[in-house]
C-alpha cells in the first residue's frame, strides 16, 4: 500500500512531504479487514472542531450496525494524509480508500468534507474592507475552501458506488450565499465558499449520471464553537457545540434523497439560496 501512495506522491512531485516518514510512522489507521464491513463512511477534516465531533458520532453509530458500517477520518495528520496544499495527497488517499473497499463488495456510502479555513496567525483575519484584500490570504482561502474540495471530488469520483444511496456533503457557510449577502466584508471567505457551492452543484449533476441515487449537497453548520469561529463569536449569537452541530447535520443528511441533490441546506434542513 505504501508503495502505491509513495508512487502517487512522487509522480506528482509532492514537495515538503515525506511519504517514507508517513508510511513508516505508527499508523493512525490500522489496515481494515474488508470482509468485516459492508459499508464505509469517511469524514475528511477529522482533526477540526466539527469534523472530529462528526467522526465520533458516526463511529459510535458503527458499533453493532447492520449492515456492518465503518467510519474513518482523514486529515492532515492521518496516514494517509489529506492536505489541500499538496494535491497529490488526494489521489493517494483515493488509492488507499479503494484498497480498503477491496474486492469484498464493501461500498462507500457517505463522505463528509468538514475542512475549511477562515483565519490564521500567519495569514491574518478575514477582510472588513476591500482595502485589506491580500493576494496570499486570497490564494490560501481559495485553495483550502474551494480548489482542495474540488480536487477531492475528482479523486473520489471513481470510488463512489454506481448504485444505491451515497451521500457526499461539503461544509460550506451561509456567508458564501451570494443571494443572502447583505452585510459585505469577508471577501475571500465569502468568495471561496461561493466557489465551493458552484463546484458542489456542478459535481451533483455529473454524479447523478454516475449514480441516480446519489446525494451531493453543501451544508451550512450554523455558528459552532470551534477554533474557526472563536474570534467572531459575539454575545447574542446562537452558538452550538460541535457535537450538537454534528448530530443536527447528520440528521439533515439522513432525511435527504436524490430529489434534494445539488442543493444547499442549513443545519435545520432549510434550503438556502445560492
Ligand atoms: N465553526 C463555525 O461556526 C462555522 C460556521 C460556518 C461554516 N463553517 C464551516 O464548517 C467547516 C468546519 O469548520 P470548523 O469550525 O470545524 O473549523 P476548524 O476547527 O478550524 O477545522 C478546520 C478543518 O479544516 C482542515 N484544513 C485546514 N487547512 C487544510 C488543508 N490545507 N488541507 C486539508 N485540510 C485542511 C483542518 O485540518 P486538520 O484536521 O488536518 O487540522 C480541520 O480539519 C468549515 O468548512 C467551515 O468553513 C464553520
Amino acid at each position: 500500500m505504501c508503495e502505491q501512495i509513495r508512487g502517487h506522491l512522487n509522480q506528482a512531485g509532492s514537495k515538503g512531504f515525506s511519504a517514507e516518514v508517513q508510511c513508516t510512522m505508527s499508523l493512525q489507521h490500522e489496515p481494515m479487514n474488508t470482509s468485516n464491513f459492508a459499508q464505509l463512511r469517511v469524514v475528511v477534516g477529522s482533526g477540526g472542531g466539527v469534523g472530529q465531533a462528526w467522526l465520533g458520532l458516526l463511529q459510535a453509530q458503527d458499533a453493532g450496525s447492520k449492515p456492518t458500517t465503518r467510519t474513518v477520518g482523514l486529515s492532515r495528520s492521518t496516514t494517509p494524509p489529506i492536505d489541500y496544499t499538496q494535491p497529490a495527497t488526494l489521489e493517494a488517499a483515493s488509492v488507499w480508500l479503494k484498497e480498503q473497499l477491496g474486492s469484498s463488495g464493501s461500498q462507500l456510502r457517505q463522505v463528509v468534507v468538514a475542512t475549511g479555513f477562515l483565519h490564521s496567525d500567519e495569514l491574518g483575519q478575514p477582510e472588513r474592507s476591500w482595502r485589506q484584500l491580500d493576494a496570499t490570504y486570497l490564494q490560501h482561502v481559495m485553495q483550502v475552501n474551494a480548489i482542495g474540495p474540488a480536487l477531492l471530488i475528482r479523486a473520489l469520483f471513481d470510488v463512489l458506488p454506481k448504485s444505491e444511496r451515497v451521500v457526499v456533503a461539503f461544509l460550506s457557510a451561509k456567508v458564501g450565499s451570494i443571494g443572502d449577502n447583505a452585510l459585505g466584508g469577508w471577501y475571500g471567505y465569502r468568495a471561496s465558499k461561493a466557489a465551493l457551492n458552484q463546484f458542489v452543484k456542478t459535481a451533483s449533476i455529473e454524479l447523478r449520471r454516475h449514480n441516480k441515487d446519489a446525494v451531493c449537497v453543501a451544508l451550512h453548520p450554523g455558528t459552532v464553537d470551534t477554533d474557526l469561529s472563536k474570534p467572531f463569536v459575539k454575545k447574542g449569537l446562537h452558538v452550538r457545540t460541535a457535537s450538537v452541530a454534528a448530530q443536527e447535520l447528520q440528521a439533515v443528511l439522513d432525511q435527504l434523497g436524490p430529489a434534494q441533490t445539488g442543493q444547499f441546506f442549513d443545519y435545520q434542513g432549510h434550503a438556502l439560496p445560492w
